[in-house]
């Protein structure tokens, strides 16, 4: 890669990704294969560290974002869709980066089979697909099931982080993940990155879409209430004018 773009980074929608490209002898490799069974955190990173994961982690952005500023922490994002894993994994080995894995998988087969109860300390679930058409709604990610285990995944104290541009899917998480964690939604931007932490925020809001997230501390014990499943209407957004992000 040439001098000039190495030190400039890349970019996407004209907002800088984290981080910049080392020289090549600094590269590393995050790219994993689904080892299956159990994940052996310990092995994989050679270290006993806090533990990070980002489902449905298109390409990155946030996770490598994280693992570069928080490099005490290990960090696994998962996503169905090779090409976005192949791009993180790529952009990470060329940050040099040794505490992030990107892995190709099933976020409801990372969370039933690969990742161990009380085991993570945080979960970050940003933009997961609203699903529009009534045929494919069976297929959202957040349902009471998944929400109970991820209660049961992360560790006492640990933080959900979820964050969409559908409004309908926003109400139903604030409702249905304050049976298992305590939601505190943020006035946007997140500090971190003003412009956006993902790609998708990035492009939601260059389409003028409102953007809602919370951060959600698990409760001890869950609150004794009903949650439904997720088959509300997504309705799928009418964009505003593309504003500038800044
Ligand atoms: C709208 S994109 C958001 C990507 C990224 N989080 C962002 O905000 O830019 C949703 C992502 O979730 C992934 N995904 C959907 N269902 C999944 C599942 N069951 N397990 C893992 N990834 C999933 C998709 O492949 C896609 O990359």
């Amino acid at each position: 890669m040439p001098d000039d773009r190495r030190a400039r980074g890349d970019a996407e929608f004209g907002v800088p990704f984290p981080g910049r490209v080392l020289p090549g002898e600094r590269w590393t490799k995050t790219g994993l294969r689904d080892p299956g069974g159990a994940f052996d955190w310990t092995a994989v990173f050679g270290r006993l560290a806090p533990r990070v994961v980002d489902l449905g982690c298109g390409n990155g952005r946030y996770l490598i974002g994280s693992a570069l500023a928080r490099s005490d922490r290990d960090h696994v994002g998962v996503d169905l869709v090779q090409v976005a894993v192949d791009y993180a994994a790529q952009r990470a080995n060329r940050r040099g980066l040794t505490n992030v894995r990107f892995v190709i998988g099933d976020a409801v087969t990372w969370m039933f089979e690969r990742f161990a109860a009380d085991s993570l300390d945080e979960i970050h679930v940003y933009h997961p697909q609203p699903y529009y058409e009534a045929n494919a709604v069976s297929r959202r990610l957040l349902t009471p099931e998944f929400l109970e285990r991820t209660w049961t995944v992360v560790r006492r104290g640990g933080l959900l982080v979820l964050q969409t541009d559908n409004k309908a899917y926003w109400k139903y998480l604030l409702g249905a993940a304050a049976r298992w964690f305590a939601p505190e939604p943020l006035p946007g931007p997140w500090p971190d990155a003003p412009r956006g932490r993902t790609r998708r925020e990035i492009q939601a809001r260059l389409k003028g879409l409102a953007v809602w997230r919370m951060e959600a501390r698990r409760r001890d014990e869950p609150l004794d209430v009903a949650v439904p499943e997720p088959d509300f209407d997504a309705n799928r957004p009418r964009f505003r004018r593309a504003r500038p992000l800044r």
